[in-house]
């Protein structure tokens, strides 16, 4: 064993100790509130781990869920990582009335899609809202931001550069897809950014602002 190894104390109880000093320095969004929308893409996935850091930085989030969503990442999954209900549907019961698709965008601080479907940026462009994640939007208070992930083909679909371009001017942000490996088996642009990039547009985003539970 070298001299640095035996002198640091490596015991369960130490290496606890240091995990927590470790944790507390980064609970920089303590009092953040992020409302997550997952939609129906194979990165759903990768969204879960999003959600999971920014919970051990002190960010309360709450997810929604389109229903292709909840066919690739159960909403067992977030309501475990989240510790609070996961919301897929506008006529979904609630204990006491709560018109969730409003009040959620209301405490949010911000809004996360990822990822963003072809679709979603289709439905958001043309202001439709037939599902809970699409009424979230339209009646939102507070900035969007928006992780695109799809084929490369249907990211390179004139259509849906213009829907992105005009959510631009409408005040939306994105997390622009990157290049890469590809669900479908191919290499392209498309892939939907690395959760950390995501992470740290979400921080970024999120500390440009006091939480609205601060003012
Ligand atoms: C296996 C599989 C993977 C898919 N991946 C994507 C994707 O990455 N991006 C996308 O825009 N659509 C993808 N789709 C299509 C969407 O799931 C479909 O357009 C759906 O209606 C989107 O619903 P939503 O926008 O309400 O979530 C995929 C479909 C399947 C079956």
């Amino acid at each position: 064993m070298r001299e640095d190894e035996r002198s640091r104390d490596v015991s369960p109880g130490a290496a606890r100790a240091e995990h927590a000093a470790e944790h507390a320095d980064r609970r920089d969004l303590d009092g953040y509130e992020l409302l997550v929308a997952v939609g129906g893409g194979i990165a759903a996935y990768k969204v879960a781990h999003v959600v999971s850091r920014l919970i051990q930085r002190g960010c309360g989030v709450t997810v929604a869920m389109t229903e292709a969503g909840t066919r690739f990442v159960t909403p067992l999954t977030f309501q475990s990582l989240t510790h609070r209900p996961v919301y897929t549907s506008t006529w979904q019961a609630v204990e006491t009335y709560d018109p969730h698709h409003l009040s959620l965008t209301e405490k949010a601080d911000l809004f996360l899609v990822a990822p963003a479907t072809a679709d979603l940026i289709g439905k958001f462009t043309a202001g439709i809202a037939d599902d809970l994640v699409t009424t979230l939007m339209i009646g939102r208070e507070g900035p969007a931001l928006l992780a695109p992930a799809m084929n490369s083909r249907m990211w390179a679909n004139p259509i849906v550069q213009e829907n992105v371009r005009r959510l631009g001017e409408f005040g939306f942000h994105f997390v622009e897809p990157a290049e890469g490996y590809l669900a479908c088996g191919t290499f392209g642009p498309g892939r939907m950014a690395e959760p950390e990039t995501i992470l740290e547009a979400v921080a970024r985003m999120l500390r440009s602002r006091k939480p609205k539970q601060q003012s």
